[in-house]
């Protein structure tokens, strides 16, 4: 039962005490995110993982690519766990490290390789999101690139514009689009990478004049959002405050007021002095949490039907008492381990993101 399963949570928390630390992301359930010794986005989640260097288990609740992430930052002699190893992200896999090198490939026939220009820039910078496999990290990391996440998407553009004439932007195109967008660059210089096809179905010129090249990938999820709903949302709450998430399509990002990561929309209602309508673009779970926790406003989700990120919620507290328990047993269940061929330049990558200031 629940009262049992928070009951056996609780109690082997307690025993394990600094020995295990719990990371929770916005998107995580309720019932999973009582639990929490950290919650935030993700890039918060990854500085939690290398801050706390004394525990000697991060629990991750939260998806793969977050866990990995984990790994990569924290000590060598801590276990990152995921609490179900089906807790993936559908729009992390659809950029497989194969049709990435092949894409890469086919650019840098087109770019004349991996040499400077000159005005000592490359021809072409790679940029992969967060939600991305370790794999894709690496391959970053090898070819000069650089993570980033939904709250330094501009940053990291930025990094990547003083090292490289275009950037080719990994997996989500709407945070890719939107990103470069309100940096001034239009849609005609940002073609869409698509695999399988010679040169992703572009001309050699529009890849030459472009400045970012996107990728095919989206979130599920997000891509759900429509200005259809903002409009319904406006003429049913006379003043209401759009937010959504920048992984939302490109004309729901320019019809909201505002967009923005998770702690950015956490931030922005907990910023907000007056009583305030607020319509949001993101994961239920969080407009709920958001709703519960500031009754003095009212809070929405611009999605009527309700939209979990159905990963996400596959962390169940059952998994979660799996996992404390079998560290008290002594046997770390469902480690994320990153091979170290491919940690090192995934590392690479994501210390660039952190060094990168805006
Ligand atoms: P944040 O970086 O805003 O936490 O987003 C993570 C995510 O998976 C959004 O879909
Ligand atoms: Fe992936 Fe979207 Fe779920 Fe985030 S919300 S973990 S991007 S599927």
């Amino acid at each position: 039962s629940a009262e049992e399963l928070d009951r056996r949570i609780r109690a082997a928390k307690a025993e394990l005490g600094d020995r295990a630390v719990v990371l929770g992301h916005f998107y995580q359930r309720d019932e999973v995110i009582q639990y929490a010794d950290h919650v935030g986005d993700s890039f918060q989640l990854a500085t939690a993982a290398t801050a706390r260097t004394e525990a000697e288990a991060i629990i991750f609740c939260g998806v793969h690519f977050m866990a990995e992430t984990a790994d990569l930052l924290s000590g060598p002699d801590q276990a990152v766990i995921l609490p179900n190893l089906a807790a993936g992200c559908s729009m992390a896999d659809m950029a497989d490290i194969d049709q990435v090198e092949e894409c890469w490939e086919q650019l840098m026939e087109v770019y004349g390789g991996e040499t400077p220009g000159v005005d000592g820039r490359m021809p072409v910078i790679p940029v992969t999101y967060m939600n991305s496999s370790a794999d894709i990290k690496g391959f970053v990391g090898r070819h000069g690139g650089i993570v980033c996440t939904s709250s330094n998407a501009s940053t990291v553009l930025e990094w990547a514009f003083e090292r490289g004439q275009r950037v080719l932007f990994f997996p989500d195109q709407h945070l890719g689009r939107n990103t470069a967008k309100a940096m001034g660059i239009s849609l005609d210089e940002m073609p869409m990478w698509n695999p399988g096809r010679p040169l992703g179905g572009n001309d050699e010129q529009t890849l030459h004049d472009a400045k970012v090249v996107l990728w095919h990938g989206f979130c599920s999820v997000h891509k759900r959002f429509t200005t259809a709903q903002i409009d319904t949302a406006r003429a049913e709450h006379p003043g209401v405050r759009v937010i959504v998430h920048p992984e939302c399509p490109m004309p729901v990002v320019d019809a909201a007021d505002e967009s923005g990561s998770t702690d950015y929309i956490r931030r922005a209602i907990e910023g907000a002095a007056e009583p305030t309508t607020f319509a949001i673009g993101t994961e239920i779970n969080l407009v709920q949490r958001l709703a519960a926790q500031h009754p003095q406003h009212t809070i929405f989700c611009l999605d009527p039907v309700v939209c979990p990120c159905s990963t996400m919620y596959r962390i169940h507290p059952g998994y979660l008492a799996w996992a404390l328990e079998s560290l008290l047993d002594g046997e770390v269940i469902n480690r994320i381990s990153v091979g170290e061929d491919v940690a090192e330049p995934a590392r690479a990558a994501l210390e660039r993101m952190l060094a990168a200031k805006p």
